[in-house]
This record gives C-alpha cells, sequence and structure tokens, in this order.
C-alpha cells in the first residue's frame, strides 16, 4: 500500500548550482526510510539562504490509525523584542519535537509591546511563523494601514467596523491543504465592536465553502465572553483558542463536537513582568493611582502556545496540548 504524505522541509542554499539539503521540520519522521519524493508542492520562500519547501511524499505501508492529522502549533500574544526573542530560540526545537505542520502566533503587542511593523511581520516569517493574528492593539503602529490589506499572512479581528482596512479571515495554502484563521475580537472590557458571535456564524460559512479546517483566535478579555464563543463554535470549528490576557489557562481540552478550545494561550515574552510590561511601572500604578508610559520588561523570556492535531478530511479536533519554555536572557 502506498500512501501520499506532505511533508514540510527546510533546505539550506550553499549556492545557485549547488545541490540542496533537507532538514525535516514537520511531518512524520518515524517513515523517512520507506518514504520517496514524488514532486515539490512549491517553494515557499526565499530569505537569507534559507528555502522553505513543500513536498509531496510517497510512503509504503504507512499505518495511520483515523486518517491524517494536521499539527497546528498557535503561539500566545508575542510581546515586543523578548517574544521576539523567544520565538528565536524555541520555534524550531518546537517545530522538531511536536511534528508542526503549520505555525500561527498572535502578533499585536510584537513591535514594542504595541502593534506591528512591516518589518517585525518579516522577521517572524523568517523564524518559521506562517500566520500572524491581531487585537485591539491592530491599530498602534499606524504604518500597519499602508500594508495590512495587501498581506494575506495577516488577520485583524473579524468584528470590526465595516471600512476598517484589513481582513477578518485567511487561509494557508500549505502541504497540499488549506487552513482558514479566523480573527474576533470580545466586547467586555474592549472597544464596542459588532458582535463576535453572529460575525463568527457569517465568516465561518465562507470559509467552510474552501475548507474544513478553521482555526478562530478569540481576543479577549472575560474568560465568560471566551468559554461563551467555544460551546457556541463547538463542531462548527477545528479550534477556538484565546489571546489577550498574556496568562495561560489550564482549561485546554477537547469539547464535545471536536472543537479544541482554551481560554488563553499565554504571552510569549519576558517572564519576570506584569502581562509583559516592567513590573516596578504596574506596581507604582497600583500604588499611586498615577499614569505611567508602559514599557516593556526585559531579563528572562518565555513562550506559551498550543498544539492542536486536527483530522484533515473532517477538520475536528484530535488533541490540544499546551505549552510553555522559558530561558534567562
Ligand atoms: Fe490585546
Amino acid at each position: 500500500m502506498k500512501k501520499a504524505e506532505y511533508w514540510f522541509l527546510r533546505a539550506n542554499v550553499r549556492d545557485a548550482k549547488s545541490e540542496v539539503t533537507f532538514e525535516m521540520l514537520g511531518g512524520r519522521i518515524f517513515d523517512i526510510q520507506s518514504s520517496k519524493l514524488e514532486r515539490i508542492i512549491y517553494i515557499e520562500k526565499l530569505n537569507n539562504n534559507i528555502l522553505w519547501i513543500n513536498v509531496r511524499m510517497l510512503t509504503k505501508n504507512l499505518n495511520l490509525k483515523g486518517g491524517t492529522y494536521v499539527h497546528v502549533l498557535f503561539i500566545g500574544d508575542i510581546m515586543g523584542k523578548p517574544g521576539r526573542e523567544a520565538v528565536k530560540r524555541f520555534l524550531k526545537p518546537i517545530q522538531l519535537e511536536y511534528k508542526i505542520d503549520v505555525t500561527i502566533a498572535n502578533a499585536e503587542n510584537a513591535a514594542a509591546g504595541k502593534g506591528l511593523t512591516k518589518v517585525i511581520a518579516e522577521e517572524l516569517y523568517d523564524y518559521g511563523i506562517q500566520f500572524l493574528t491581531m487585537g485591539n492593539h491592530v491599530w498602534d503602529q499606524r504604518e500597519i494601514r499602508n500594508f495590512i490589506d495587501a498581506e494575506p499572512r495577516l488577520v485583524r479581528p473579524a468584528n470590526y467596523p465595516v471600512g476598517a482596512p484589513g481582513q477578518g479571515y485567511g487561509f494557508i495554502r500549505t502541504m497540499g491543504i488549506k487552513i482558514g484563521i479566523l480573527n474576533l475580537s470580545g466586547r467586555i472590557f474592549l472597544p464596542p465592536l459588532d458582535d463576535p458571535f453572529s460575525g463568527a456564524i457569517r465568516c465561518i460559512n465562507q470559509i467552510k465553502q474552501e475548507t474544513p479546517i478553521i482555526i478562530v483566535d478569540f481576543h479577549a478579555e472575560a474568560s465568560s465572553e471566551k468559554v461563551a464563543l467555544g460551546w457556541f463554535l463547538d463542531g462548527l470549528v477545528s479550534a477556538v483558542v484565546g489571546t489577550h490576557t498574556h496568562i495561560q489557562t489550564a482549561d485546554a481540552r477537547l469539547l464535545n463536537q471536536g472543537t479544541a478550545y482554551i481560554t488563553d494561550v499565554g504571552m510569549t515574552g519576558p517572564r519576570d513582568s506584569v502581562l509583559g510590561i516592567k513590573k516596578e511601572i504596574i506596581i507604582n500604578r497600583f500604588l499611586t493611582q498615577l499614569p505611567a508610559k508602559f514599557e516593556v520588561a526585559s531579563g528572562a523570556f518565555q513562550l506559551n502556545a498550543v498544539v492542536i492535531d486536527i483530522d484533515e478530511k473532517t477538520g475536528k479536533a484530535r488533541h490540544i496540548e499546551a505549552i510553555q519554555r522559558f530561558a534567562e536572557a
């Protein structure tokens, strides 16, 4: 029996004429001995002599129970330079360990804690993140208005009013499959945007015409609003992951109809901080009630994320696991 499998490889290119050497980043490594390359689907990126390549392999005697699964990594709010350092340090080992096929991250705090610039988005893509989501800080860097409409790898909450730049959902096309990513914002303790519940249904109806695999980033403050949306979308999407509160919650689970859920993925950024900001600034603000300029903390950093396994055919999740990594600066 031969079965087609998709692999995500990285190739180091020495010069234009030399042969490329492949290094496994994803896929099912245990069967590489009995696999052979059928065709290259496409070359995703060329930057600093690194090619990201999606290939189709033919694998003999493959025994996968219950179909083929896509392994998705979703990284919690990347906070400033320490967050980007954490991605640089931890992403590749995590992609190898969990055989990650697709990496998504919330990047609304990636530029010094406020918004996202084009240069920083490119930096995150270079580290191996394929798709970025945003939240209430989406417009903090004014320049994003100049590139968000033309950037297919970046979404902002879909429930911003009609007329706001950017798009609320988008797609990753990789390994011969398509994954939809929908971004929504909560309305409790956040700007009064359109209803995320009915907005989600409208977007999901559109996305379902293209793929059953749908990841929802619900960027919201109140856990009640997040839990409610999780149940509301159970069985309609592959995963609902919460972002924004910067503290990873201990409730990662599969809901009854096959949707993976976590109230908050957590923060990727400075560890000895208050939600990523210098702790002295926030403590002093509580002591005095005086306004103060926020500054991203430095020192030890962390990565918070979830890994989700999703059935490629049905879009149902099989497993969700929260992960954390720490390092001294
Ligand atoms: Fe936020």
